[in-house]
């Protein structure tokens, strides 16, 4: 017998004609071994014109195969007679030319347990390597079709190239893979690592793998994902977010828009926290430099107003439109964090003011009389309790401030809409107080040192 290596020049890969020609040669050569084990007609061939005829014809021969003896590996039952003994220690029949395969960590099932023959003929095929199937159809003999039946194919799938991520007889890693983790997918998409790794923040399940989300086979949605690249991937594992977002009262348009959670955040890195596209503030009026709807739908330029009003309000300076708004929804009007009467009047009812209560002091409205507690004072008169703290009539915040910005101080509205009318506030501040002249009564002085007499 011979060693795979030792002899190089039995190589049959040149095909039939190459190996008929050798068959004859080495026939004559080993005539005295196939005496001994093959009587079947002494010195012929099992593959003649009768029998076997087809044996050393296909495109690719196996070595031994194509020497016509057989008995290097088919053992006759009894003598004289056309019966050979099953083969059922098919790994061992390969080893005893071959050399054992160099076999890593982890070993492909069928190689571990010698089953040589699920991927090789032990004879010939019209596959390199006397393989059973050419790329996939190979592979898809034993795995179910289903891995890559999905609509939507990755690169390598399409091309049938299994081999482009997985070994066939063993690998170092799980899967048969040829590298490990994110390094796969890195191999070709050399690109995407350079652009992953410039980002500061990097989405949790990143770090876990691509595969979380990408199926590296196929599937039935863009980008062979998981779920629907707009919402349904997220979904899959941001199941609270699914919850809240489906069950929320007041809707955010944003959300709604046709590229779902991707029109503010990316799915792999960021460079800025909670994986935005863009710096909160700039986020959101990247999309609020315009009005939307009409009448009472309207949701008006929140870029155009921030411009032409100089004072802005503490968070808003801070940039954090999130600390009065849910982005996901909310219960309360205008996807505020927080009940916030939009009417002028309301019952006095500390729920009615929720979202200011939220940073500010609810104590600035209770007690008639501070020298405390507020600003807005005639004296020792509190005049947010006059004003707020009032059933039915009570004016809401919203009556005298604007909550996102305004040219007047301390966030004093020019005018707040009554109706149809825009009422005027008219305030007047000086250092120790100021006047009000609104469309809602005389005008009035109020002095935090020496209280005013108004009548
Ligand atoms: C009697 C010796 C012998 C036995 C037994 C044997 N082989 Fe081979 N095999 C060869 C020879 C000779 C070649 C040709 C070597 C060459 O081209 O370098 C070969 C080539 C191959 C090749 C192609 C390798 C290449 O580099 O082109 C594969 C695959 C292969 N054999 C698989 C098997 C499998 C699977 C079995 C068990 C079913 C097996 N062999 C059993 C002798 C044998
Ligand atoms: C390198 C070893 C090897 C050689 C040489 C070889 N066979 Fe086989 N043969 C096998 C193995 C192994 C099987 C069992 C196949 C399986 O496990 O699927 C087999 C099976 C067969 C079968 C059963 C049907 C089939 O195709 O599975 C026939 C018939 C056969 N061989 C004929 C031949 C003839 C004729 C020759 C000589 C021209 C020959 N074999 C040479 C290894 C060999
Ligand atoms: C799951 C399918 C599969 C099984 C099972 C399998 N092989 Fe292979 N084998 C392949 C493929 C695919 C190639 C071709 C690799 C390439 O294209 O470089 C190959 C190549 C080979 C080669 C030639 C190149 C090399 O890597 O040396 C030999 C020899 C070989 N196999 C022997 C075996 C033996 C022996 C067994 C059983 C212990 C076996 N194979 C089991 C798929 C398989
Ligand atoms: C002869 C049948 C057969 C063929 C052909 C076959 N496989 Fe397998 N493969 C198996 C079996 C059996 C397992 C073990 C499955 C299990 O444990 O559930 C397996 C497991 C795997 C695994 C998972 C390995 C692990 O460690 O988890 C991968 C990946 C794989 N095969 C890829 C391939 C590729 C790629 C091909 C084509 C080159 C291929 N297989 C061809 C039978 C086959
Ligand atoms: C782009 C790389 C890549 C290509 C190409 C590829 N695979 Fe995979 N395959 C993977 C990765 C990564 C895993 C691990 C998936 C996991 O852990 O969920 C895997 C897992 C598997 C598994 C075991 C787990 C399972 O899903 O059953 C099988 C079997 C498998 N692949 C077969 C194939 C076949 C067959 C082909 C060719 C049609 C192929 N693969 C092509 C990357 C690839
Ligand atoms: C063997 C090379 C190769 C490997 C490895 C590979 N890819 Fe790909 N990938 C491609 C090719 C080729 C395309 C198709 C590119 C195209 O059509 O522009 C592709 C496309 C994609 C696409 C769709 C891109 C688009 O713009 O449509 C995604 C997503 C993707 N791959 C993710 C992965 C992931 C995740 C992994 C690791 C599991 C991976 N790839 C591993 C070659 C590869
Ligand atoms: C959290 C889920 C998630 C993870 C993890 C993930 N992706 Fe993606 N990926 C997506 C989504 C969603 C899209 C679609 C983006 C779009 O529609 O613009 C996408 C698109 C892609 C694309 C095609 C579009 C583009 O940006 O070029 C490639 C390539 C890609 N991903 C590669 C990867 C690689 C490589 C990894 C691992 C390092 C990975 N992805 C990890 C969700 C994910
Ligand atoms: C495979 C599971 C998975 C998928 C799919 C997924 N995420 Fe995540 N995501 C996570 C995990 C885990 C965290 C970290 C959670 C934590 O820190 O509480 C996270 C965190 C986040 C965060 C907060 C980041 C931070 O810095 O606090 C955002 C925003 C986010 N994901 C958005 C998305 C969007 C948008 C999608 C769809 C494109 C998506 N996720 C898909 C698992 C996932
Ligand atoms: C209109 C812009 C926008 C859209 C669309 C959007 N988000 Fe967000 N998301 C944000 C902002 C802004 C934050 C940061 C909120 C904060 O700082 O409190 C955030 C935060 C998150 C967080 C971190 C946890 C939290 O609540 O602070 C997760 C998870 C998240 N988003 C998931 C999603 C998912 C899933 C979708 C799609 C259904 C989505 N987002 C759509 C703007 C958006
Ligand atoms: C991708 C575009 C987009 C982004 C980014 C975006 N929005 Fe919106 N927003 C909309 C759309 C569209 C509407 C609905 C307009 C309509 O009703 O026609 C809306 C409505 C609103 C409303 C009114 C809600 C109501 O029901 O009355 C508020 C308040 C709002 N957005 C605040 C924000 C804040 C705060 C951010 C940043 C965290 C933000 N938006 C980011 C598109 C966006
Ligand atoms: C201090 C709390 C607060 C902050 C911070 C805040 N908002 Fe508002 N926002 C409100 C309140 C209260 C309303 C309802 C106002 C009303 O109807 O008078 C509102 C309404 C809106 C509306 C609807 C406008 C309309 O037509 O009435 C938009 C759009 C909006 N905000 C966007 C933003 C953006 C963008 C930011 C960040 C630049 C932001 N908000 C920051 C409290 C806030
Ligand atoms: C997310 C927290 C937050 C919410 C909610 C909030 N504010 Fe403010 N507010 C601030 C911060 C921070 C300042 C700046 C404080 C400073 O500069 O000392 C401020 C300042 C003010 C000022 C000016 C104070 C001064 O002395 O200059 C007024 C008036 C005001 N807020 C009214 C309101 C009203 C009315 C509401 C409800 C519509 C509200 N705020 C909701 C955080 C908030
Ligand atoms: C009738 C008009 C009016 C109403 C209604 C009103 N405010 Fe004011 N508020 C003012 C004026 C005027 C000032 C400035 C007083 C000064 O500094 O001279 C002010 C000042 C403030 C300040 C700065 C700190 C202070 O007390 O001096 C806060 C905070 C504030 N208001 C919150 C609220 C909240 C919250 C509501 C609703 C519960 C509210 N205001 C309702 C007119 C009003």
């Amino acid at each position: 017998m011979y060693k795979i290596g030792q002899n190089k020049s039995l190589s049959m890969s040149a095909g039939c004609i190459a190996g008929v020609v050798m068959l004859f040669l080495t026939l004559y050569a080993i005539q005295s071994e196939a005496k001994s084990s093959f009587s079947l007609k002494e010195g012929k061939s099992c593959a003649t014109s009768d029998c076997h005829s087809n044996m050393g014809k296909d495109k690719f021969v196996h070595g031994p195969v194509a020497t016509g003896n057989c008995t290097f590996c088919h053992k006759q039952d009894k003598k004289n007679v056309h019966e050979f003994k099953p083969i059922t220690n098919v790994g061992e029949v390969c080893y005893a030319c071959h050399d054992k395969l160099h076999l890593e960590s982890v070993v492909h099932k069928p190689v571990k347990e010698g089953k040589c023959t699920g991927c090789h003929s032990p004879h010939q095929s019209g596959h390199k390597f006397q393989l059973l199937g050419g790329g996939q159809d190979l592979c898809i003999k034993c795995h179910k079709k289903t891995i890559i039946s999905g609509k939507v194919k990755h690169g390598p799938v399409n091309d049938g190239e299994c081999s482009a991520c997985h070994s066939h007889h063993s690998s170092g890693f799980p899967n048969l893979l040829a590298e490990k983790g994110n390094d796969v997918c890195y191999s070709c998409h050399t690109d995407k690592k350079a652009e992953f790794a410039s980002k500061k923040h990097i989405h949790a399940p990143m770090k876990t793998g691509c595969i979380k989300c990408h199926n590296p086979h196929s599937s039935d949605y863009k980008f062979t994902l998981i779920g629907e690249n707009t919402k349904g991937v997220c979904f899959a594992c941001h199941k609270d977010k699914h919850k809240e977002i489906s069950e929320v009262k007041v809707k955010h348009g944003g959300l709604e828009l046709p590229n779902g959670c991707l029109a503010c955040h990316g799915p792999h890195t960021s460079a800025f926290p909670k994986q935005l596209a863009m710096a909160p503030m700039d986020l959101c009026l990247s999309c609020h430099d315009r009005e939307y709807g009409k009448g009472d739908k309207k949701v008006s330029d929140m870029k155009g107003f921030l411009a032409k009003n100089k004072i802005t309000h503490g968070p808003i300076k801070d940039k954090d439109c999130s600390g009065c708004h849910n982005t996901h929804g909310s219960k309360d009007f205008r996807i505020l964090r927080g009940n916030l009467s939009p009417a002028f009047y309301a019952k006095y009812d500390p729920k009615n003011y929720e979202l200011c209560f939220n940073c500010h002091n609810d104590t600035l409205v209770k007690d008639a009389k501070t020298t405390t507690l507020t600003g807005f004072r005639n004296g020792d008169q509190n005049l947010h309790f006059v004003h707020v703290n009032k059933t039915p009539k009570g004016r809401t915040c919203r009556a005298c401030h604007d909550a996102h910005a305004t040219n007047n101080p301390k966030h004093v509205r020019d005018t707040v809409p009554f109706g149809a009318w825009q009422l005027p506030v008219g305030l007047v501040k000086n250092q120790t107080g100021g006047s009000c002249l609104p469309g809602c009564h005389q005008e009035f002085k109020y002095d935090r040192n020496n209280k005013v007499n108004n009548r």
